[in-house]
């Protein structure tokens, strides 16, 4: 068993939590993809659901496999969407974007009911920030964004590398939307919610790959088989409700 199969048990899961008549929002990367795959299975055997995809090449795998598709234009409130990410923090807190659709991912992760994370078990982090932050900006300024960025970020301690993303043949990479992304090797981000403040006060930065209290759920599959999160306050709520049902259940008995 590796990395795929875990990737593959994380989706199987995934895909039992959709439900006829749903709409639904597809993510991008290896690990959607696999959903994706699986989805369309069900959709063979009957299943109807329709489709919001965040990326041209999710887009293109769902159209092929014949899914149904629609925009947050005709559809803007999903109920379920499915993504994977690059790092999950214990709050499930989120980088994503390693595949460059950041933007899509997240305006469709934000416009359904829920985000569901799927991904093998490498993923999870006990801080955000060794994976590069991908910030999505215009490609009007960039070098003068990147400058931005680099004091910005410095003046609440993340500081490193800050590289525009590269194409195989030596030519910018451009996302879906027409602009390009710089990758932030800041290490460990101590907090994200200040580091996303900055970056949303940049003209130029269009968004970043930090998605915060944005995923409800997060599937794991890993060598000890598929584990489900949720943010690590929810379950200490949900564990204190448990524990004061206990209590008045003990008193009126
Ligand atoms: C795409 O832009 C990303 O956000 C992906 O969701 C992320 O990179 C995870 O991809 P894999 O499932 O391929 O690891």
């Amino acid at each position: 068993m590796g990395s795929d199969d875990y990737k593959l048990a994380a989706a199987r899961r995934a895909v039992e939590l959709v439900e006829p008549g749903m709409k639904l929002g597809l993510g991008t990367g290896s690990t959607a993809e696999r959903f994706v795959a699986l989805l369309a299975e069900r959709v063979k055997s009957g299943l109807d659901v329709v489709c919001v995809p965040t990326s041209e090449a999710t887009a293109a795998q769902a159209r092929a496999l014949g899914l149904r598709l629609t925009t947050l234009d005709e559809e803007p409130i999903l109920d379920l969407t499915v993504d994977g990410a690059d790092e999950i923090d214990p709050q499930l807190r989120l980088i994503k974007g390693g595949g460059g659709a950041l933007l899509r991912e997240k305006i469709v992760a934000c416009s359904s009911d829920r985000l569901v994370v799927i991904a093998d078990s490498s993923k999870k982090v006990a801080t955000l920030g060794k994976f590069p932050l991908p910030v999505e900006i215009v490609r009007f300024g960039v070098g003068s964004t990147k400058m931005m960025i680099e004091a910005l970020a410095a003046d609440i301690g993340c500081e490193g590398e800050i590289k525009l993303r590269m194409r195989a043949d030596g030519q910018p990479f451009v996302t879906d939307n027409g602009n390009v992304i710089l990758d932030c090797a800041f290490g460990s981000i101590s907090d994200p919610e200040a580091l996303d403040d900055v970056l949303r006060g940049i003209p130029g930065v269009v968004d970043n790959g930090m998605f915060l209290g944005i995923a409800e759920m997060a599937i794991l599959g890993g060598p000890d088989g598929v584990e489900v999160l949720v943010p690590e306050d929810d379950a200490e709520d949900l564990a204190d409700l448990a524990d004061l049902d206990d209590d008045q259940h003990e008193r009126s008995s």
